[in-house]
C-alpha cells in the first residue's frame, strides 16, 4: 500500500496482484500550483462556468423497483426534499434534481482527475457482478455498465432518484447500507463505494459487509473526500466564509451527527480495509482545486467543474448542517450563502479539497 506524494507528475504501476496489473496505471497527482494570473488584484470572479456538462439533464424520476408509498414521502426542509423517514439514517444532502446535477458534475470532475478513468482497482475485463453502494444519481453505475456491457451492475441508495432509462445491464435498488446487507457471501466481483462521507458511523462495519459479499479474488474500491477546504498558501482567510461557514459547519456537524466529514484526516478507509481482511491494499490521495486557479490545464478544468458543482448547490451542501449546528431557521444563513458563493468565485483564493482512493482484493482465487 502506498500513499502517493502529491507532487509527482509521472504515472506509476502499482504492485498489486490480481487483475491485469501490467496494463494497470494509476494516474498520480500533478503539482497543484496557482497560475500567475490567479494572484493579481482585481478580477476576483472565476467566470469559466459557461461550459455545460453533457452528463446533466438526466431524467431522475424513479427507480425500476416497486416502491412503497412511504419511501416516496420525502422530508422537506425549506423547499428541498430529503430521503424518506422510513430509513433510520439521516443523510445531509437533498435528493432533488438540483443536488443530483451536482452529483453528476462531481462524477465528471473525478473522472477528469483520474485521467478519464472511473475507477482505479485492477479488475479483470470479464467482471460479471458489480455493486455500487450509495449510487445517488446512478451516474457511475450507468457509465460502468456502458463500459462493461457483459457485467450486471446493481446500484443501491436510500432514495429512488435514479433515471428510468438506463443500460439493460443496470438496475437500482433501495437499500440502507448501514443496515445488514442482504446479499449472499461472495456475490460480487467488484464493489464500488464513493462519497459516503457524512453518511457512515461505522466504516469498519461497512467494509466488513463489502468484504463478505465480494467473491474471493474480487475487488472493493472506496473513494472519499474531506469536506474541509484547505489552501497551501494561506489564501483562505480565517474570517472568510469558507472558514467561518463551510469549514465550521462540517467540523461541528460531524461531532453532532456522530459521522465523519473528514474520512481522510481520520484515516478511516485503509484501517477499515485492513480490519476487514483485504490484501493488496493500495491508497492514492489527490488534491482537487476549487476554481480554475491552477497552472496545470487539467487541474484548471477539474477546478472549474468543482466550482460548478458547489455553486450549483451550496444550499444543498449546507442547509441541513446549518439547521443541525446553528438551530432550525437560525438567522444569517442567506448572508453566509451569498458570501460563500463570492468566495467560491474568487480566483485569489487557492482552495482545494482532498480525495482518497483505496482499493483491496479479497484473498482467494475467483472460481470460474
Ligand atoms: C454524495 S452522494 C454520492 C453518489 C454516488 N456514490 C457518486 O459518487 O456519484 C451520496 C449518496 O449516498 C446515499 N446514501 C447516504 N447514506 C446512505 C445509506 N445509509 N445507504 C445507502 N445510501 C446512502 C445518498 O442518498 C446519496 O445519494
Amino acid at each position: 500500500m502506498a500513499d502517493q506524494p502529491s507532487t509527482s507528475a509521472a504515472a506509476a504501476s502499482p504492485t498489486s496482484a490480481g487483475g491485469s496489473p501490467s496494463a494497470h496505471v494509476v494516474p498520480q497527482q500533478v503539482e497543484l500550483v496557482a497560475a500567475p494570473d490567479s494572484e493579481g488584484p482585481g478580477d476576483d470572479d472565476d467566470d469559466a462556468l459557461a461550459d455545460s456538462d453533457s452528463a446533466l439533464g438526466d431524467d431522475a424520476a424513479s427507480s425500476t423497483n416497486s416502491i412503497t408509498a412511504s419511501i416516496m414521502e420525502y422530508r422537506t426542509i425549506q423547499g428541498r426534499t430529503y430521503h424518506s423517514e422510513k430509513h433510520n439514517s439521516k443523510y445531509f444532502t437533498p435528493n432533488d434534481e438540483q443536488q443530483l446535477q451536482s452529483q453528476d458534475i462531481t462524477h465528471h470532475y473525478l473522472t477528469l482527475l483520474l485521467g478519464d478513468k472511473i475507477f482505479l482497482a485492477p479488475i479483470p475485463d470479464n467482471v460479471e457482478k458489480v455493486l455500487d453502494i450509495g449510487t445517488g444519481s446512478g451516474i457511475w453505475a450507468i457509465d460502468f455498465a456502458d463500459q462493461y456491457p457483459n457485467a450486471e451492475v446493481i446500484g443501491t441508495d436510500l432514495s429512488p432518484t435514479q433515471p428510468l432509462w438506463v443500460p439493460p445491464n443496470v438496475k437500482f435498488e433501495l437499500d440502507d447500507c448501514t443496515q445488514p446487507w442482504t446479499w449472499q457471501d461472495g456475490t460480487f466481483d467488484f464493489v464500488h463505494i464513493r462519497y459516503l462521507f457524512g453518511a457512515i458511523a461505522d466504516w469498519n462495519e461497512l467494509f466488513r459487509q463489502a468484504y463478505r459479499v465480494t467473491k474471493p479474488g474480487g475487488w472493493v474500491q472506496s473513494c472519499e473526500a474531506d469536506a474541509e477546504m484547505l489552501s497551501d498558501d494561506n489564501t483562505i482567510a480565517p474570517d472568510s466564509s469558507i472558514e467561518l461557514f463551510w469549514n465550521m459547519l462540517y467540523r461541528s456537524a460531524g461531532k453532532k451527527l456522530g459521522v465523519t466529514f473528514q474520512p481522510i484526516q481520520d484515516d478511516v478507509q485503509v484501517k477499515a480495509f485492513e480490519a476487514a481482511g483485504f490484501e493488496d491494499i493500495q491508497s492514492y490521495t489527490y488534491k482537487f482545486p476549487i476554481g480554475g486557479w491552477p497552472q496545470d490545464k487539467t487541474l484548471q478544468e477539474v477546478g472549474q467543474y468543482v466550482q460548478l458543482t458547489m455553486l450549483n448547490d451550496v444550499e444543498g451542501y449546507t442547509l441541513f448542517l446549518w439547521n443541525t449546528v446553528m438551530g432550525e431557521n437560525a438567522p444569517g444563513y442567506q448572508e453566509f450563502l451569498a458570501y460563500m458563493r463570492k468566495d467560491l468565485k474568487n480566483k485569489r483564493i487557492h482552495s482545494y479539497m482532498k480525495c482518497r482512493y483505496v482499493f483491496g482484493r479479497k484473498p482467494g482465487t475467483a472460481s470460474a
